[in-house]
C-alpha cells in the first residue's frame, strides 16, 4: 500500500520474476462530478507530489504514463461490457487522509479524475525497465460528494475492474 511498497513489489516482479506486464487494480477517490461511485477509471497518466523515483529524477518532472496497447485494450473491454468508464489523468497521493484541500482543488480544476496511492511509481518503474503498465481503478469514495461505498458493496462492484484488467493483460 502506497508507492514505497509498490516500488518493492514492482521491482521484484520485473527484475526477479521477469514480469513484462503489470496492471494495478484497486480503489480510488472520485475527483470530478461526472465520475460516480462504482465507475471505473483507466489511468492514462499519474501526477504526484513525489514518488520514490524522485531521488533519481531530481529537478526533472518526469510524466508517468500508461502503456498505450494495454490502455487501448482495457478501454475496448470496458466498452464491450457497458461499464461506465473514464479515461484520463489521476493523482497518486502519499497520504489517504489528505491535509491539502488546496492541492485537491487544483487537481480537480485540472481535470484529474481520481486519487489513489500507487500508479505514478508503477508507471515510472515500467518506463525504466521497458515493461507495460496500467492502472484500472474503481471509484470507492468521492472527494466532492463525500459518498463512500459500503464495505460489503466493494466485493460486488470490483468485478468489472478485474475482468477489464484480465482482458487487457491477455489481449
Ligand atoms: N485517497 C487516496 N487513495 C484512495 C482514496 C482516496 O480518497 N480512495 C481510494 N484510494
Amino acid at each position: 500500500m502506497g508507492m514505497p511498497s509498490l516500488s518493492i513489489y514492482a521491482n521484484e516482479l520485473i527484475r526477479d520474476f521477469g514480469a513484462k506486464t503489470l496492471i494495478r487494480i484497486g480503489s480510488c477517490g472520485g475527483m470530478q462530478d461526472r465520475v460516480k461511485i462504482r465507475d471505473v477509471i483507466i489511468a492514462m497518466t499519474a501526477s504526484s507530489l513525489s514518488t520514490p523515483s524522485r531521488g533519481i529524477f531530481r529537478e526533472l518532472n518526469f510524466a508517468p504514463c500508461a502503456d498505450w496497447s494495454l490502455l487501448q485494450s482495457a478501454v475496448l473491454a470496458a466498452e464491450a461490457r457497458g461499464v461506465p468508464t473514464h479515461v484520463g489523468g489521476i493523482y497518486s497521493a502519499d497520504v489517504f487522509y489528505d491535509e491539502r484541500p488546496d492541492l485537491n482543488e487544483q487537481m480537480i480544476r485540472h481535470g484529474i479524475l481520481g486519487v489513489e496511492m500507487e500508479a505514478a511509481e508503477l508507471y515510472n518503474l515500467a518506463a525504466r525497465y521497458g515493461v507495460r503498465a496500467l492502472a484500472v481503478l474503481t471509484v470507492s469514495d468521492h472527494l466532492i460528494t463525500n459518498e463512500a461505498l459500503p464495505a460489503e458493496d466493494r466485493e460486488k462492484s470490483f468485478g468489472d475492474m478485474v475482468e477489464i484488467a484480465l482482458e487487457a493483460a491477455f489481449a
